[in-house]
């Protein structure tokens, strides 16, 4: 197999890995969410597995096929993704969160369809939801290893510090999310990689596949 032939330079680690959007719902029929299609997590559970790890994603409402031997867990919401994270976590030996989680959920309308009879305007409130990666970040210990993204607009080099500091992180992957051939639905990406010795790459314009074959290969060096 594909596995047998790839290097084994991850068994005996188990990894932890976040991929897709949540969905938070507001009434029967609507939820707010955003684009992300899972595929980097989706590849760096893929490279992780063919690399002899031990594999539990934690996948939001997206469909990847991954082999019987990767433990799958679905959620929906941010909720569900920060109980089933904080589950395993413990057991795991590294994480790496890639998933679009929302930062906020609507205050559900209440029970069934909301209608639009009478109304020419609607605005809805929010509560917070949990930092998944945060809260692992707080819990983690010296044995375990923590990698992160950022997805951003502006001042990506800045904000990935800022994040990789108060995420209490190993790795962190920034892209930015307005630029063609990077992001959300996007088979390529283009990153920049800081970690916590303040070493610095940049990655220009790689399909997720290499990305991830790539975050592999610099965390085992660290
Ligand atoms: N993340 C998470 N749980 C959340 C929000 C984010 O686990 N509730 C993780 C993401 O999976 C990603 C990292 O935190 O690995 C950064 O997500 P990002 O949205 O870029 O940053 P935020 O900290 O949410 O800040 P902001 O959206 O304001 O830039
Ligand atoms: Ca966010």
């Amino acid at each position: 197999s594909l596995r047998a032939v790839s290097p084994d330079d991850m068994s005996g680690r188990h990894v932890l890995i976040t991929l897709g959007p949540t969905r938070e719902k507001w009434d029967a029929v609507r939820f707010w969410s955003n684009p992300s299609s899972g595929l980097m997590g989706a590849c760096i559970a893929m490279a992780a597995w063919l690399r002899g790890a031990e594999v539990t994603v934690v996948s939001g409402p997206v469909n990847w096929w991954f082999p019987d031997e990767i433990n799958v867990i679905k959620v929906g919401t941010a909720k569900e993704m920060f109980d089933a994270c904080t589950d395993v976590w413990s057991q795991c030996t590294t994480g790496c969160l890639t998933a679009a989680v929302a930062d906020f959920k609507p205050i559900p309308h209440g029970e069934g369809k909301f209608k639009k009879a009478g109304r020419d305007s609607l605005s809805v409130d929010f509560d917070t939801n949990p930092d998944i990666l945060k809260t692992l970040g707080s819990m983690k210990r010296d044995d375990q290893q923590l990698i992160g993204f950022a997805a951003e607009t502006s001042n990506i080099q800045e904000s990935a510090k800022g994040k990789l500091e108060s995420k209490n992180l190993d790795l962190i992957i920034a892209n930015p999310i307005n630029v063609p051939g990077a992001g959300f639905e996007s088979s390529t990406n283009s990153v920049y990689v800081l970690d916590r010795a303040g070493r610095t790459e940049e990655w220009p314009n790689l399909p997720k596949t290499e990305i991830a074959w790539r975050i592999w290969d610099l965390l085992l060096q660290n």
